[in-house]
């Protein structure tokens, strides 16, 4: 394959070579939500008992639906589409069809206002174990205090008032080196990145992962039995089921409307089957094997059963700092563990704002740099928002349930919708074969059609009948949760008019017919 990537052409981009799109998808797919989301979801959940509908969630909807999104991508970018409005109109001509275009926009958009400033926490996290600043004995709640201070727990617009210009700066240079990446573009920015990344994350991984396993092997077995034994009570609770398939769609970036994206810079006759399922199996190796077998063992191993269950960031930001200060050689290796996160969460993070840019260019007709400047002024608006409403992470933690919750499985849905029973699942087997190193077997296609979507519905009613009427009550009181909400709104709002100007514009040039 060769490379004919045009940073300010619109709708010129490829992928350099194969490897090049897998590790970028790798990249996406590997994120905090492998090594902080996912040792998290297992403890609180029955440990070896979540594995199960966390398997079968992946075998019925992550990978099918990753072969579906990676499909209907490249069948989109062939037809001159990079954009998931643009996409869904060409599979389906209908009027309608481009407004849930707007939804994976959306997505991906307000979960990046939130994730770059988790990832800005880690790259603060890794400077400070550089310079020796977060050795700060053995007491857990030295590092509960820290981490308050850092993020601002305890008040509103605490970083705005000189309380942590150290997190802003931090903040500032992340948000750039994002931008920085997506203005280089598809190939010169986004790939090369993720081919050095990768590798690297994969080395700090190994680092801290065989320092865990030698520390004392007794306890290392138990601390990995805490974390594997099943506790078949959970299999009975719905909600185990709900949080397994929650954590597949994170983890692996389905419904977040990115893989439809990548896969559209990808050529008519490259293969999309096998390149889906090595992406897809290369997070299930970050999140299992390496992911799985970190936190919560060493958590066990040091501070006792009783701190692997502090939930997503009490682990990652306060369990294994005090981890790292007791074990020899801790400042190394916590420089390797936050230096990782940094690294998997910015392969993701730039993978979240590619798919406006991509709007950006072919909807409305603007240059690379005017994209990028658009796009900024959003996200930055967006992140000095959960910034500044940083107490109890109130914010973050909205937007991250109304998004990266339930419009996921929303968008999932309707993917499914689109794949099955519009597209067909005829042609969707044949369009994926085509160049394919691997067969996919017939069954998956029945399983799109028919299986995933009742089991998507389930799940997604089971969500607003178990944590929906919580999270509305919350919102009937008022305060941040409903800003939150409403600002969502409004981004919402906003894109579905700027899908509306790029549907009358697609239309008079003829490229779409509704
Ligand atoms: N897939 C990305 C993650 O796991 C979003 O963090």
């Amino acid at each position: 394959m060769t490379v004919a990537d045009s940073s300010s052409a619109p709708g010129k981009e490829q992928w350099g070579s194969r490897i090049g799109v897998i590790l970028a998808v790798a990249g996406s797919a590997v994120g905090l939500g492998n090594f902080l989301r996912f040792p998290g979801q297992v403890a609180q959940n029955g440990g070896g008992a979540f594995m199960l509908p966390y398997f079968i969630s992946l075998l019925i909807l992550g990978i099918p639906l990753c072969w579906a999104e990676w499909t209907m991508g490249r069948y989109g970018g062939t037809r001159g589409f990079n954009s998931a409005p643009g996409i869904y109109s060409v599979l389906w001509r209908h009027p309608l069809a481009k407004y849930f275009g707007a939804l994976a926009l959306l997505i991906p958009l307000v979960i990046y206002m939130y994730y770059v400033l988790i990832e800005a926490w880690c790259l603060g996290y890794a400077y400070d174990y550089l310079v020796g600043n977060l050795q700060l004995g053995s007491e857990p709640a030295a590092y509960q205090k820290h981490f308050d201070e850092f993020i601002g727990m305890n008040a509103n617009g605490f970083i705005y008032e000189g309380g942590n210009n150290k997190l802003f700066g931090i903040l500032i240079f992340t948000f750039l080196l994002n931008f920085i990446l997506i203005y280089r573009g598809v190939s010169k920015g986004i790939e090369k990145f993720c081919n050095v990344a990768l590798p690297v994350m994969a080395v700090c991984a190994f680092c801290v992962l065989v320092r865990v396993l030698t520390l004392n092997p007794e306890k290392v077995v138990a601390g990995l039995g805490s974390m594997w034994n099943p506790n078949p009570e959970y299999l009975w609770k719905p909600e185990t089921w709900l949080n397994a398939s929650g954590q597949i769609f994170f983890s692996l970036s389905v419904g977040f409307g990115i893989i439809v994206n990548y896969a559209s810079y990808v050529r008519r006759d490259d293969d999309v089957a096998l390149s889906g399922l090595t992406a897809s199996s290369v997070n299930e190796f970050f999140e299992v094997c390496l992911g799985g077998m970190i936190t919560i063992p060493a958590a066990f191993i040091f501070l006792g059963a009783a701190a692997t269950t502090q939930g997503t960031f009490g682990l990652g930001f306060n369990a294994l700092p005090n981890v790292f200060a007791v074990m020899p050689g801790g400042r190394f290796f916590g420089f390797c563990w936050f230096f990782m996160l940094f690294l998997a969460a910015i392969t993701s993070s730039i993978s979240m704002l590619q798919p406006v840019i991509a709007f950006f260019e072919e909807g409305l007709g603007l240059r690379r740099h005017a994209s990028v400047v658009l796009l900024g002024l959003i996200a930055a608006f967006g992140t000095a928002f959960v910034l500044y409403f940083s107490k109890g992470m109130a914010a973050l933690d909205t937007f991250d349930f109304w998004v990266a919750t339930m419009l996921i499985f929303l968008l999932a849905l309707f993917q499914t919708f689109l794949y099955g029973w519009v597209f067909g699942i005829e042609q969707g087997d044949e369009e994926l074969h085509r160049g394919a190193h691997i067969r996919v077997p017939w069954g998956v296609q029945l399983v799109l059609k028919y299986i995933s979507p009742v089991y998507l519905l389930a799940i997604f009613i089971g969500v607003c009948y178990t944590k929906g009427q919580a999270y509305a009550q919350t919102l009937s009181q008022g305060g941040v949760p409903l800003y939150a909400v409403v600002f969502i709104g409004s981004i919402a709002a906003f894109l579905l008019l700027l899908v509306h100007v790029a549907g009358q514009r697609w239309k008079r040039e003829g490229r779409i017919s509704a």
